[in-house]
C-alpha cells in the first residue's frame, strides 16, 4: 500500500451478514491509513457476526445499521449518506444482499442507501461454494455486472463450514488493493507492459553465487502502479522477498540467462519494457558441481567470468520493440552518466537514481532522461513515484 494515495476519498462500507466480517476490521484499518475516510453501515445480520462497538473504533465514526436512526437531521440516512461517498463498498455481500441488489429491493438501510446511491456500488461477495454456484446467485451476479456494478472476487480455497471451492471472500489486503485499483486513471487500459525487477543471482557452486542488494521495491511498486493504471501486467522477478502486487502475473527466475530468456518469450506481445532489474553484467563461466571445499595448503579458487545478456539493449534493438524505459543506478555525475547510458541502451526514456544508497529503501529521488533533456523528480516514497512514472510513460504512448 502507498502512504496517503486514497486521501480525500470517502467511503461508505456495507457489511452484510458473514463469517468473513472479521476481514472487515482489518480492511477499515487499511482504508483508515490510506487516507480515505470510512463510514459503516451494518445489516441486522453483521452485527451478529463483529458489533458496531468495533467498527466505530477502527472507522472513527459511529456506525449507523437502522433506516429509523434519529441521528441524521432530516431523518434521511439512505439519501444522506451516500451523498458524500466517492463509492459503496459492499463486504462482505451475502447471497442474500447480492439478490437484493440484483432486483433494486430496499427494506433495510443498507439496500435503501444502494438503490437510492449517485456513486459507483462495489461488491465482495463472500459464502460457501454451493451458494456461489447456485444459478440464482450467477443469474444474480450476471445482473450486477451488466448494472454496471464492480465484483471483487471471490477468491477460491478453504472455506469457513470445512468445504472448499470458490466464494471465500478476498482477503482484506486483496480488497484494499481492488479498491485502490479501481480508484486510478486508467492511463494503461489495453496496454500490456512487461516489467523486469530485483537482483539476479549467478551461482559459482550449489551454494554461492554472485548477486546485488536489489530489493524489487521499485519494480514491484512499477507493476502494482501499471496494473492498477489498467494494464495487463507481466512481472519477471529475481530472488526477492516481496508478495506478488494484486491481478500481477509473475514469474521468478534466478540467473540473468533465465531473465533474458523468459523475456525474450513473451516480449513479442508487448507494448511497454521496463527494465528495472539489477542484472548481473558478468556469471562465471565454469559453475562447479560441488560445494568448492577449503583444505590446507590448498591453492584459493580463481574464477572467470563471461558476460551477461544486455536485457534492455537487446529489446530495444528488436524490430518491433516495444516502448522501451531502463533504469540506472550511479553512484556519481548522474547527469551526465544518465544521458550516456540511454544512448548506448538506445532507449527512449532512462530513469536515473543516486542508487546503490536506494537499494532497499522506501523512497527514492529519480531523474528521467529523455533525447528533449532531463526532469528531476523530487524525492518521494516509491509508490507514489512509480505512479507518476507510469503517467509519464502513458503521457510518451500517446504522443
Ligand atoms: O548497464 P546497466 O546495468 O547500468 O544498465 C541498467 C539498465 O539496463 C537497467 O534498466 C537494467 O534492467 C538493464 N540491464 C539489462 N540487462 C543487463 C544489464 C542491465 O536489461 N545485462
Amino acid at each position: 500500500m502507498a502512504i496517503a494515495e486514497l486521501t480525500g476519498k470517502h467511503l461508505v462500507l456495507g457489511m452484510t451478514g458473514g463469517v468473513a466480517c472479521y476481514k472487515i476490521a482489518e480492511l477499515t484499518r487499511l482504508l483508515g491509513k490510506a487516507g480515505a475516510t470510512v463510514q459503516v453501515v451494518m445489516t441486522e445480520a453483521a452485527t451478529q457476526f463483529i458489533t458496531p462497538v468495533t467498527m466505530q473504533a477502527l472507522s472513527g465514526r459511529p456506525v449507523y445499521t437502522s433506516q429509523w436512526d434519529a441521528r441524521i437531521d432530516n431523518n434521511m440516512a439512505h439519501i444522506d449518506l451516500s451523498r458524500e461517498a466517492d463509492a459503496i463498498v459492499i463486504a462482505p455481500a451475502s447471497t442474500d444482499f447480492l439478490a437484493k441488489l440484483a432486483h433494486g429491493m430496499a427494506d433495510d438501510l443498507l439496500s435503501t442507501l444502494c438503490v437510492a446511491r449517485d456513486c459507483p456500488l462495489l461488491v465482495v461477495p463472500a459464502m460457501n461454494r454451493q451458494m456461489w454456484l447456485n444459478p440464482a446467485t450467477q443469474r444474480n451476479v450476471a445482473q450486477l455486472r451488466a448494472d454496471d456494478i464492480q465484483v471483487l472476487g471471490p477468491d477460491s480455497g478453504a472455506q469457513a463450514c470445512g468445504e472448499t471451492g470458490d466464494g471465500r471472500m478476498l482477503e482484506a489486503s486483496a480488497t484494499y488493493e481492488a479498491i485502490a485499483s479501481f480508484f486510478s486513471a486508467k492511463v494503461l487500459t489495453g496496454q500490456r507492459v512487461l516489467i523486469t525487477a530485483g537482483p539476479t543471482f549467478e551461482p559459482l557452486d550449489p551454494v554461492r553465487g554472485l548477486t546485488n542488494r536489489s530489493s524489487g521495491k521499485m519494480g514491484f511498486a512499477l507493476a502494482r502502479a501499471a496494473q492498477q493504471a489498467g494494464a495487463e501486467v507481466h512481472l519477471i522477478a529475481g530472488p526477492v522477498a516481496l508478495a506478488t502486487p494484486w491481478g500481477v502475473n509473475r514469474e521468478d527466475v534466478q540467473t540473468a540467462q533465465q531473465m533474458y530468456e523468459a523475456v525474450m518469450r513473451v516480449v513479442a506481445q508487448q507494448h511497454v519494457f521496463i527494465g528495472v532489474a539489477a542484472v548481473a553484467d558478468w556469471r562465471a563461466d565454469h559453475v562447479s558441481a560441488h560445494k568448492l571445499k577449503k583444505a590446507p595448503g590448498q591453492a584459493l579458487p580463481t574464477f572467470t567470468f563471461i558476460e551477461n545478456p544486455d536485457i534492455l539493449a537487446t529489446v530495444a534493438q528488436l524490430p518491433q520493440a516495444p516502448y522501451c524505459v531502463g533504469f540506472a543506478a550511479e553512484s556519481g555525475d548522474l547527469a551526465s552518466n544518465g544521458e550516456q547510458k540511454r544512448l548506448r541502451k538506445k532507449v527512449p526514456l532512462l530513469i536515473g537514481n543516486l542508487g546503490p544508497q536506494t537499494f532497499g529503501q522506501d523512497d527514492n529521488e529519480i531523474v528521467l532522461f529523455e533525447a528533449s533533456g532531463q526532469t528531476a523528480l523530487p524525492r518521494a516514497d516509491k509508490h507514489e513515484l512509480a505512479r507518476t512514472l507510469i503517467a509519464e510513460i502513458a503521457r510518451r504512448l500517446v504522443h
